[in-house]
């Protein structure tokens, strides 16, 4: 399987001092969906947040074998669909159209060609009839189906989304999950959601405190209560 990632002796510290990454190394192959969990301040969004080159730093980020550079920002991003945790970052226009609209229309896309990304990208995620809403007056859970709209139009070889069900109602977050389940390209998601990294994730990567704590099959992970409660993933077994 061909590697489409690779993170070497990445480290991470906000202007404010804050380290949010310490030496982080991983590679991610083509295909499947890898998890990346852990608890708050992990340093989940952090590190997703490297895999397009919004957040730079010492140690070596590499997507289908190029190290992201300031010369490769439009290629990388054409490459890695990020969806954010707060859908407020990534929806700025006054229409749901617009919005969706906004990266095929960036890569020259003919008006056609748009409006088909668009009503291809809502019919993806549900939100089929919303074109001319306005995203600011949306549901938290409707935004964030929008947001991930507004990367699938750009037909993304890599789709990296943090917490994808963060806001979502029941019936919301099995669909969202089967539509997830559906795409075809690779998969990056941070949770908290164990349901959702069951259904999905071959792989899970725990983080902690900016490391990564241990990344192998899912299965394994999951299965093993005492880890997940030292990492913040499943409440502590009564007594
Ligand atoms: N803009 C920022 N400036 C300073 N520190 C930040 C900033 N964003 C995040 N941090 C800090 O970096 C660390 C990692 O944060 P990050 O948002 O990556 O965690 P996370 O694992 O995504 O958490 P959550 O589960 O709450 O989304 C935390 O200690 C956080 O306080
Ligand atoms: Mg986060």
């Amino acid at each position: 399987m061909e590697e489409i990632v690779r993170v070497d002796n990445l480290s991470f510290c906000y202007p404010d001092g804050q380290q949010a990454l310490t030496d982080i190394s991983l590679t991610i192959h083509q295909g499947g969906t890898v998890a990346l969990v852990g608890p708050n301040g992990a340093g989940k969004s952090t590190l997703l947040l490297h895999l397009n080159g919004i957040l730079r730093s010492n140690g070596v980020v590499k997507v289908f074998g190029r190290t992201v550079d300031d010369k490769n920002l439009k290629w990388l991003r054409s490459k890695v669909g990020l969806v954010f945790q707060n859908p407020d970052d990534q929806l700025f226009s006054p229409t749901v159209f617009d919005d969706i609209a906004f990266g095929p229309i960036n890569i020259g896309h003919s008006e056609t060609e748009v409006r088909e990304s668009v009503t291809r990208a809502l019919d993806g995620v549900g939100m089929t009839g919303y074109e001319q809403r306005s995203p600011h007056h949306l549901s938290v859970g409707e935004k964030k189906r929008i947001a991930i709209a507004t990367v699938l139009a750009m037909n993304p070889e890599i789709l990296v989304i943090d917490e994808p069900t963060a806001n979502l109602d029941p019936g919301s977050k099995w669909s969202l999950i089967g539509l997830l389940e559906r795409l075809p390209m690779t998969k990056i998601v941070a949770s908290h959601d164990l349901e959702l990294v069951q259904a999905l994730c071959q792989r899970t990567i725990i983080l902690d405190q900016g490391k990564v704590i241990v990344d192998g099959a899912t299965e394994h992970i999951l299965a093993d209560i005492p880890l997940l409660v030292a990492h913040g993933l499943a409440p502590p077994e009564a007594d």
